[in-house]
């Protein structure tokens, strides 16, 4: 039999296109004299987080974004970092506020997420946005989710009526993924570490979303023939960073699929943008 390799769904190419609308409405704001303004809170020296955060100061200079960035000792109080946090909610220039998770241990990561407003709230994190999502009614959406359903989307393949499987559970990607597949009408699983029979649940997956943070835990035999397949995983190992998907195998058998690197992660960077824009119209309004 012919196998036919996977599409790739380039998140990297997709992000760009994003980005160079981004930019138009940024100068469209800044026309109005309002320029989208970003504040980010890093605490620590994590070298991932650094990154990171590096990579969405630059793609902010670019497409017209102002960021600011506070960098914090890992002694830094909680209450310190309220403060901060504080001062970010009530200064006009700053639309959109992200703490960098994850924080250290002494400071308490839900104390934080609910100082940040909500309407500057651009990760989507705060209970009010979340609650929103549940309840249909999203405003800002988590960066990687939201990235995760555009990517599906540029598929051309619809959504309604589709099996969608989401392996993860956690609060920044699986719940709100699911969530967001649910509103689109597709039928929806959420698998996790206690999942039986992991293997049979994702091959009756249309739509196959990995985000548990284990490298190629996903093989072929996992994969239904012609699925739309998104690999959040972001794994360090000795040859590099791998996805949780292993693709060599799985872009035999998968009808599309997202590479890592080059698929999700520019597009949770390109999210992030599009949610402080968002955030900057709707502060203007
Ligand atoms: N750490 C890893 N991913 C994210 C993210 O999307 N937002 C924040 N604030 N921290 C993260």
């Amino acid at each position: 039999m012919l196998r036919v390799a996977a599409q790739i769904i380039d998140g990297k190419a997709l992000a760009q296109e994003i980005r160079a609308e981004l930019r138009e409405q940024a100068a469209a704001l800044q026309a109005k004299g309002v320029r989208p303004g970003l504040s980010v809170f890093l605490v620590g020296d994590d070298p991932a987080s650094a990154l990171y955060v590096k990579n969405k100061h630059r793609a902010c200079e670019s497409v017209g974004v102002f960021s600011e960035e506070h960098r914090l000792p890992v002694t830094v109080s909680q209450d310190e970092l309220i403060n901060l946090v504080l001062a970010a909610n009530f200064n006009p220039s700053i639309h959109g506020i992200l703490v960098q998770l994850p924080l250290p241990n002494h400071i308490d990561k839900r104390a934080i997420i609910e100082t940040i407003a909500a309407e500057k709230d651009v990760d989507g994190f705060h209970p009010y946005n979340m609650g929103g999502l549940l309840q249909g009614n999203p405003r800002a959406v988590a960066c990687t989710p939201k990235g995760v359903v555009k990517m599906i989307e540029s598929t051309g393949m619809s959504i309604a009526g589709k099996r969608a499987v989401v392996v993860g559970r956690s609060q920044i990607v699986g719940k709100p993924a699911a969530m967001l597949l649910l509103e689109r009408h597709a039928t929806v699983t959420i698998c996790h570490s206690r999942t039986q029979d992991l293997a049979g649940r994702c091959r009756e997956a249309d739509i196959l979303v990995v985000a548990a943070g284990k490298a190629k835990m996903i093989d072929a035999a996992m994969v239904k023939p012609g699925a739309v397949v998104i690999d959040v995983g972001m794994n360090l190992v000795d040859t590099g960073f791998v996805g949780d998907v292993d693709f060599e195998t799985v872009s035999k058998v998968a009808g599309w699929i997202s590479p890592v690197p080059g698929g999700v992660g520019p597009m949770t960077i390109a999210m992030l943008l599009e949610n402080t824009v968002e955030a900057t119209v709707r502060a203007a309004k």
